[in-house]
């Protein structure tokens, strides 16, 4: 059987699991092993004429059940043997979810013959496929309040409700950044422009740092396939990391108001944003009402004592409750929604532009 099926049909994300007895078998045009738990191939018919649109782009995946030893010797050995290489698998067309996503369609492999060599994944036929949208997205340890999935999950939200990636491309301000988990979810994860103001500086955990050596790992490896494979094309264009830029210190409202120059270059974001941004919540909602820059925020702490706020009915802002009120009641346009899977304080409110509204 040829390389290549037809896709016709598939929405993206899908996986057809039915087919999971697809076969290809082609010589390979491109080859690379990304971690113990990835490695993706490239097949092209067994004739001369290659052209790109006939190749056939396949995964191996620790996640549809192959084990680190039997993924990197099949790997290895298909660096070594470059012809007749037959695939059995299930297709997936991927998800075009992150930031200038290419809609790829490739096979999950779950057995590969490479002459007269055989490599398979274990436990076959309890194997569920699973799409590979979510490959790269990090499982975390359930350890107290599970909040760890903010960043990711805000991220998904403004991407989501600002427009997208086009709507977002000119930048955006994170008030309160922190240690830089939101930070960086936008411009590393999502390829976004970033600018963080607060007076703590970014940090990345060791982890975060990790992942960004294994994007550009990756990208260097994936590079001379670019020219062949729709999926080199599209994990290069998933794992290229946006630099974000820092102003360390905190955003006063009233300053900022006050000067032209700070007021201009605030309108130069497409959203501001805060994630449990302490004391500067007031700060990044009066200078998104006042100079119309959408923005969104997920209050946390009231600090009743130290901000003094008043609802229309006169009362003093003391809870988390009473200050979420407060929020609503900052501009009738303000809008409220909450961040699924996300436990604790999770109520997002925001305001998009007058034309988004
Ligand atoms: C609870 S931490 C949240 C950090 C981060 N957003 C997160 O979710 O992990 C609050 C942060 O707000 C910052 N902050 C407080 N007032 C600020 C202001 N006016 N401008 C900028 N940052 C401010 C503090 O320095 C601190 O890093």
């Amino acid at each position: 059987m040829a390389v290549g099926w037809c896709a016709d049909g598939m929405s993206p994300g899908e996986t057809l699991p039915s087919v999971n007895q697809l076969v290809a078998k082609g010589d390979v045009a491109f080859s690379v092993q990304l971690s113990p738990s990835v490695a993706i191939f490239t097949l092209r018919p067994c004739s001369r004429n290659f052209d790109s649109a006939n190749a056939c782009d396949v995964i191996l995946r620790r996640q549809d059940g192959w084990s680190s030893d039997e993924l990197s010797r099949a790997a290895s050995e298909l660096e070594k043997r470059q012809s007749e290489v037959v695939v059995r698998g299930y297709p997936e067309m991927m998800r075009a979810k992150f930031k200038d996503d290419i809609p790829a369609v490739c096979i999950h492999a779950v057995e590969i013959v490479i002459g007269n060599q055989r490599f398979r994944t274990t436990k076959q036929e309890q194997m569920k496929p699973r799409p590979c949208a979510h490959a790269i997205v990090p499982k975390r340890k359930k350890r107290g309040t599970n909040n760890g999935n903010r960043f990711a999950k805000f991220m998904q939200f403004l991407v989501d409700t600002f427009g997208g990636y086009e709507g977002l491309s000119r930048g955006i301000l994170d008030v309160a950044g922190g240690a830089g988990g939101l930070a960086f979810e936008i411009s590393v994860r999502h390829g976004i422009p970033c600018t963080v103001i607060d007076s703590r500086a970014v940090k990345f955990t060791k982890k975060q740092a990790n992942a960004i050596a294994f994007r550009e790992r990756c990208c260097k490896l994936i590079s001379p396939g670019l020219s062949i494979s729709m999926l080199a094309r599209n994990m290069h264009n998933r794992f290229q990391c946006t630099s974000f830029d820092q102003v360390q210190e905190l955003l006063d409202a009233a300053d900022v108001l006050a000067s032209k120059e700070k007021s201009e270059k605030m309108k130069t974001f497409d959203a501001i944003v805060g994630l449990h941004p302490d004391q500067a919540t007031d700060h990044i909602i009066k200078v998104g009402l006042r100079l119309s820059i959408p923005w969104a925020v997920v209050p946390c702490c009231v600090f009743p004592n130290k901000i003094v706020r008043h609802l229309k009915t006169g009362e003093r802002v003391r809870t988390y409750e009473d200050l979420c009120a407060w929020i609503l009641e900052q501009d009738e346009n303000v809008k409220e929604a909450t961040l699924d899977g996300v436990e604790g304080r999770n109520r997002v409110f925001y305001m998009l532009s007058e034309k988004k509204n």
